[in-house]
């Protein structure tokens, strides 16, 4: 569903390595969890992946389509949750959801049972009338999210989805990303909750400073050792230790 080949990006005219040379390969139906450091490189790859940087050098293919050659075909088969909610201050919750729903052309039924599914989800009822400036932080998130999951594509490519958000709304969220895998579909996410990234995932790749340096099951990770993902997470990123 995803692949990643040899992609590599650099900032500041080069002074700055974000990404060196990644290559990873996402199955149909695989909950994917993407951890690492601060600065390591997760945003940067997810911004190649969802074709909003284009890589240096390497190719990014989503459902066997060539981001660099028909971005439009990649673009069609997944969602994005950015790692901050980029909404419009100026409309209505219910303005903004229209208007995404207008994007992607859903028709009727399909945006009523979408909104009405994740607006009682995340209980945004009382707040959609409202001007999206009053909203707090998880406000936010949580009609960033709706926006980004109404037309339900095959793959959720989703940048930190669950910060910010209350107790509840996580466990559903996870819930419901659970779900969307076993229905047979594909979620690509990063996170530095660890302990959801062991519990939710199918598989897990450990980024630091702008390379794998692990990616399996948490069975694969543990190679016979019982470890935590968080033991071995400190482990593979222990800057002193591998220096
Ligand atoms: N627009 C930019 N200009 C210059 N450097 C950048 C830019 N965006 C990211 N970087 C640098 O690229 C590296 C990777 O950053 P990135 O945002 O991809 O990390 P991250 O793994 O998502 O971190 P976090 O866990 O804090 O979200 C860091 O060194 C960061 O300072
Ligand atoms: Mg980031």
């Amino acid at each position: 569903m995803i692949v990643l080949d040899q992609v590599s990006k650099t900032y500041a005219k080069g002074a700055i390595k974000a990404v060196d040379g990644l290559s990873l390969h996402v199955k149909r139906g695989e909950l994917f969890g993407f951890i690492g450091p601060n600065g390591a490189g997760k945003t940067t790859t997810i911004k190649m992946l969802t074709g909003i940087l284009a890589p240096d050098s390497g190719r990014v293919q989503i459902n066997g389509h060539d981001m660099a050659q028909d971005p439009l075909s990649c673009k069609r088969s997944f969602c994005f949750v950015p790692d901050t909610p980029n909404v419009y201050d100026r409309l209505t919750g219910r303005e903004y959801l229209d208007f995404v729903s207008d994007m992607y052309e859903l028709d009727d039924k399909t945006r009523q049972q979408a909104v009405e599914k994740y607006v009682a989800m995340f209980g945004l009822e009382d707040v959609l009338q409202d001007q999206i400036r009053s909203y707090s932080h998880g406000m936010r998130q949580k009609l960033s999210l709706t926006g980004a999951l109404l037309p339900n594509p095959p793959l959720w490519i989703m940048d930190e989805p669950l910060v910010g958000l209350d107790p509840r709304s996580q466990h559903l969220l996870k819930q419901e990303m659970r779900a969307h895998c076993e229905r047979g579909n594909t979620i690509f996410f990063s996170t530095h909750v660890l302990d959801m990234a062991e519990r939710l995932c199918d598989r897990i790749a450990i980024i630091d400073r702008g390379r794998i340096v692990a990616a399996g099951t948490l069975e694969e990770l543990q190679s016979g050792r019982d470890e935590t993902l968080e033991n071995l997470f400190l482990a593979l990123t222990d800057r002193e230790a591998l220096a």
